[in-house]
């Protein structure tokens, strides 16, 4: 099954999800975006569309994509070949959806190549190889989480120079985490072995960053 297949079953859970729809993580993203009139804006990765409803709230005039026809994006595409001109947008963002692609370079180039100027990330903050594990596990299209210095090498060879950082923890059920991706049985209590340094009962301590890059060239 390809990964359009997989995210097209999860699409109702991620329209739902608590920790996706609301947030100090996308406060401080939207406030970061600003006022968006007259301005237009593409949502990478959009999922059940949290950001972009934000953005729209804000003003921008804002279209979605994401490979999964089950999220019902504007254009179904991949981050890593969008199918828009150099410098088609104001605003680039993406927000909970790197970790799931294949290339992270190829990715962070196309956004860099279709933004007129801005590129707003935020994603998960690598924490150590046990998350990575227990993500791997409860979700096998989790590909990989970068530590901050490692995003600023990326953000640096695509041609981004990093304007603001924040990392934020955020408190998370644990058992809606799972029940995301359909992770049950010994998968899910292996993954509750890993992230017992993580867990107090069923909340899930998880750490996301925010960057806000610029085109240098
Ligand atoms: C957790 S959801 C994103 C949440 C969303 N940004 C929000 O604000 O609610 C992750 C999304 O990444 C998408 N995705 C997976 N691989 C992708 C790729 N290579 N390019 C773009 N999007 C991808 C999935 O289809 C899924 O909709």
């Amino acid at each position: 099954m390809d990964k359009g297949n997989v995210w097209d079953e999860r699409a109702q859970a991620y329209r739902d999800s608590a920790p996706h729809a609301a947030g100090p993580d996308l406060d401080r993203l939207v406030e970061w975006a600003g006022a968006g009139a007259g301005k237009t804006a593409l949502d990478v990765g959009s999922g059940g569309g949290h950001l972009a409803r934000r953005l729209q709230e804000a003003g921008y005039a804002v279209t979605t994509c994401d490979p999964s026809p089950g999220m019902h994006p504007d254009v179904i595409c991949r981050a890593e070949e969008l199918p828009f001109p150099r410098a088609s947008f104001d605003l680039v963002a993406s927000r909970l959806a790197f970790h799931h692609f294949t290339s992270t370079e190829l990715a962070l180039a196309e956004v860099a190549r279709v933004t007129a100027d801005a590129f707003l990330l935020e994603d998960l903050l690598f924490v150590d190889e046990r998350v990575e594990q227990a993500e791997k596990l409860r979700d096998p299209s989790h590909m990989r989480c970068y530590s901050l210095d490692e995003w600023r090498a990326l953000f640096a060879a695509a041609g981004l120079a990093i304007e603001a950082s924040e990392v934020i923890e955020r408190q998370t059920s644990f058992s809606a985490w799972l029940e995301r991706c359909n992770c049950t049985g010994e998968t899910a209590e292996r993954a509750r072995e890993l992230l017992s340094h993580r867990l107090d009962g069923d909340n899930y301590a998880s750490t996301v960053f925010l960057l806000e890059g610029v085109k240098t060239s």
